[in-house]
């Protein structure tokens, strides 16, 4: 099917669909209050800290910061692409998936006529390698056996120029031309692009085949390899030759190993290492790092050990650094020089590969070595040098502990320690440990599990409260975000706090099971809010004073009078 879904469409079928419904047929959630909660499945954990509201129709991971709507769920978990879940989700209403009309040519959908062309040339690329000795015979040279040709589909394309248009029905001359199988010569004269070639049949994550690479059996006559031009369906640059074939041969990828060429993968696959894709002739791209890293958590890196594979490796890296986090990693292996992973495997084993791909390196200690070579990190100099260098790649990665992390550890190297990293962040940080006093994260941690607290309790003079009380740091912002909206979950509280340098200590907060019965949860609170209150005041009255001793200004002193007369 051609053409655009409409906007309209997702964001009614986004409206009809239940979360907790679409969530809970694929793990298993529990009522907690208003929200369900479940392990996630996003990351590994042993206690549940995923959570969806069905008010909201959203669901957010505090352990992996993983969230969205049902849809994003759905491409997340079952690892589809955009189209393939709307698609899902609308089948599981039972509502068929309009399309817009003159879409143009540059849609992702690919055209079905175009899909139906390489479809059939493939059968019948399939068919000329069974009746092709020299062909059948390259492959089994190179140790694919019958069975690998057959998952991956592999083909001949005989030697002819003009084969295909005779040799497929019911298939038009445009469609060739449009799927890159027949070219036009300068003169208009149509010929195959593909001839006397192995066929690598690329599919994409739906299965449809979108194109082609070629392979030359002998070693001379043109390229060795030929791919599909660019096509409605073929985007070169973005594809990853294999990844349906992994994703198919196993529901969870641990890693997925990434390499350079067709026959790499093949070899890898037939010696029993399934989890491998290529690039495309390009270098592994940000498209292709999002991709992947939506069928696996590890990516690791394979190239050769010359120093085109270093430059490689250098490349990919730096274009994998927006795509990192505490979760989603990737890891580089450099092969001894003169080998790819196809003569390699072939000799060590996919036991002797795999040991090999355990020394791989992690790609920030690969980026700290890279940026540290010829430097002298004893020297001051160097040290400033080092850490700007760095600077660039720490700000292509998200934000979150990773990037943290990351950061710490460059400035700890350049002898900065603690203090070059966020200033605002080390400083409030601290201040937690100073002015958090027990009575007031007990405070927090029942706002936080019952942020309606706040608004069930009477209070006569709640201005004040939330006038001294933002002066601590922890349930002043608390307070003040609850007073400017309302809400009565825990979960949506923490949502807005994401921009708390202390969130991910309230989040611990709010996770802590609380050991006070919900009945008497409201005085428990009273009595703690007025007991703080209290404290809070005796500490500004004694910083006042001693302000005023120093310098008896007017405004303090009325503030010193109005505060003495509420008492
Ligand atoms: P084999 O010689 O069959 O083992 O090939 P390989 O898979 O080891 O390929 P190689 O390392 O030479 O190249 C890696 C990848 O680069 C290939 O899989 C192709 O995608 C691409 N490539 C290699 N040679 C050519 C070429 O001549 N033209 C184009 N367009 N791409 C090529
Ligand atoms: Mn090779």
């Amino acid at each position: 099917m051609s053409g655009r879904i409409p906007q309209s469409f997702i964001n009614d079928l986004v409206g009809k669909v239940d979360i907790v419904e679409v969530i809970g047929s694929r793990i298993t959630l529990k009522k907690t209050g208003k929200n369900y909660s479940g392990l996630c499945p996003f990351h590994n954990e042993k206690t549940p800290s995923f959570s969806v509201s069905p008010d909201r129709q959203f669901f957010h991971c505090f352990g992996c910061q993983e969230s969205g709507t049902a849809l994003g769920f759905v491409m997340l978990h079952d690892r589809l692409g955009f189209v393939e879940a709307v698609e899902a989700l609308a089948g599981s209403i039972g509502l068929d998936v309009p399309r817009e009309k003159n879409s143009s040519p540059t849609e992702r959908q690919p055209d079905s006529e175009l899909l139906e062309a390489l479809s059939k040339a493939t059968d019948f690329y399939k068919t000329q390698l069974r009746s092709s000795e020299p062909a059948k015979q390259y492959l089994q040279s190179r140790g694919v056996s019958g069975a690998l040709a057959r998952d991956f589909q592999l083909g001949y394309a005989p030697a002819g120029w003009q084969v295909l248009e005779s040799n497929l029905n019911g298939v038009t001359k445009e469609s060739l031309v449009d799927a890159g199988l027949v070219s036009q010569s300068e003169k208009g004269k149509p010929y195959d692009r593909f001839r006397d070639r192995i066929i690598f049949p690329i599919r994409n994550t739906r299965g449809q085949i979108i194109g082609f690479g070629g392979r030359l059996m002998a070693s001379d006559g043109g390229p060795k390899y030929l791919n599909s031009p660019e096509t409605q369906a073929f985007k070169k640059g973005e594809e990853l030759y294999g990844l349906y074939e992994a994703r198919k041969s196993q529901s969870r990828l641990e890693k997925i190993l990434v390499v350079e060429g067709y026959m790499d993968v093949l070899s890898l696959v037939q010696s029993g290492i399934a989890n491998v894709v290529a690039t495309l002739g390009t270098a592994t791209n940000e498209t292709h790092f999002q991709k992947l890293f939506r069928h696996t958590n590890e990516i690791v890196l394979c190239f050769d050990g010359d120093a085109a594979g270093r430059q490689a490796g250098w490349k990919a890296l730096e274009r994998a650094m927006p795509a990192l986090t505490d979760q989603k990693q990737v890891k580089l292996v450099f092969l001894p020089e003169a080998e790819d992973p196809d003569t390699l495997v072939q000799k060590l084993g996919a036991e002797g590969f795999e040991r090999l791909l355990q020394n791989s390196t992690p790609g920030l200690s690969y980026l700290i070595n890279k940026l540290s070579e010829g430097l002298d990190l004893e020297s001051l100099d160097d040290k400033a040098k080092f850490f700007g260098l760095c600077q660039p790649y720490i700000e292509k990665m998200k934000e979150g502990i990773l990037k943290e992390l990351f950061q710490e550890k460059v400035s700890n190297i350049a002898g900065l320690k603690t203090e070059a990293r966020s200033q605002k962040r080390g400083a409030q940080r601290r201040h937690v440990g100073l002015m958090g006093s027990k009575l007031e994260i007990k405070l927090c941690s029942y706002l936080l599990k019952y942020p309606d607290l706040w608004s069930r309790i009477k209070l006569d003079n709640k201005e004040e409260y939330l006038y001294l009380l933002n002066k601590t740091p922890l349930i002043g912002r608390i307070l003040e975000e609850l007073q400017n909206s309302s809400c009565a979950d825990s979960e949506e509280l923490l949502v807005r706090l994401m921009d708390e340098p202390n969130y991910e200590y309230l989040m611990n907060l709010a996770r802590k099971p609380l050991e006070i019965d919900a009945s008497t949860i409201e005085v428990e609170f009273l009595e703690g809010i007025s007991r703080l209150l209290t404290t809070v005041k005796k500490q500004d009255k004694r910083k006042m004073l001693e302000n005023l001793n120093q310098t008896s200004s007017i405004s303090d002193l009325k503030e010193f009078v109005s505060l003495e007369e509420k008492n």
